[in-house]
């Protein structure tokens, strides 16, 4: 199957307060798809509902074979779904190291480890930083861990919401080349939640515009209207 996740009129809600209101989108294998939208549309809540941190009120989540919806998020991320969510969230007190490790959680079963020399590859910083605390990192470097830790956890379909927000133009380079090499090389589709068009230029096979929680625009980088895109992004 070409799709590897579709969501389908897909609700959710915090509390009494709906947020999405019936999200249709698909992700295609070895592809990035770029979800773009105003601050407050949705685009966090729609990749949190993916994950099973938000419950599903209303349609479905197609992961593969599964439809995923009433899973919880372990069994997710074990499935094969990797989160970078926005923010970062590294657990500052911890080392580079121990951080990282803390993604072998989503491994189905067997030693929870992972290849070092394969992960600090990618990332060459991560090496010399090692047994430094996350909290001591620059916000660039953080990314680059959370990405790290999200790897480990062999991912097929690999969501990363906005990566770039708050770092330097230098590091979403190395970022940017980093997620082309995943695709290519180890045939990973990417979900990514970009307000930066530059940046989801570099990377994307596919668009989906949202907003007030629901897709409004669907383009292809081959037929993009970005004068239209840029509508829906804030200024
Ligand atoms: N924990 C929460 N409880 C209640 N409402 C929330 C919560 N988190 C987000 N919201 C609301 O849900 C709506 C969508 O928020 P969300 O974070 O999904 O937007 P977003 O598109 O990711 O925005 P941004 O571009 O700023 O990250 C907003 O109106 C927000 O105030
Ligand atoms: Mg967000």
């Amino acid at each position: 199957m070409n799709k590897i996740l579709e969501t389908k009129d897909l609700h959710a809600a915090y509390g009494q307060s709906t947020i999405l209101w019936g999200v249709d989108m698909q992700v295609k294998r070895k592809e990035v798809t770029t979800i773009m939208g105003r601050n407050g549309v949705g685009k966090t809540t729609l990749m949190r509902t993916i994950m099973g941190l938000l419950k599903t009120t209303e349609g479905d989540i197609q992961f593969n074979e599964d439809n995923i919806k009433s899973y919880p998020t372990y069994k997710r991320a074990q499935r094969g779904i990797g989160y970078v969510p926005q923010g970062r969230e590294i657990i500052p007190k911890l080392t580079v190291y121990e951080n990282i490790l803390i993604g072998t959680e989503a491994l189905p079963s067997g030693p929870k480890t992972f290849d070092e020399d394969e992960i600090y590859s990618l990332f060459p910083i991560l090496k010399t930083f090692r047994n430094r605390m996350g909290g001591n990192l620059s916000g660039g470097q953080q990314q680059q861990l959370a990405i790290a830790r999200a790897l480990v956890g062999k991912p097929q379909l690999l969501i990363l919401d906005e990566p770039t927000e708050g770092i330097q133009p230098s590091i979403t380079l190395e970022i940017a080349d980093v997620l082309k090499k995943l695709v290519a090389e180890r045939d990973m589709s990417i979900l990514l939640v970009e307000q930066k068009l530059d940046f989801a230029k570099i990377l994307t096979d596919q668009y989906f515009i949202m907003d007030r929680g629901k897709v409004v625009r669907n383009f292809t980088k081959e037929n993009a209207d970005y004068d239209e895109l840029k509508s829906y992004l804030s200024v």
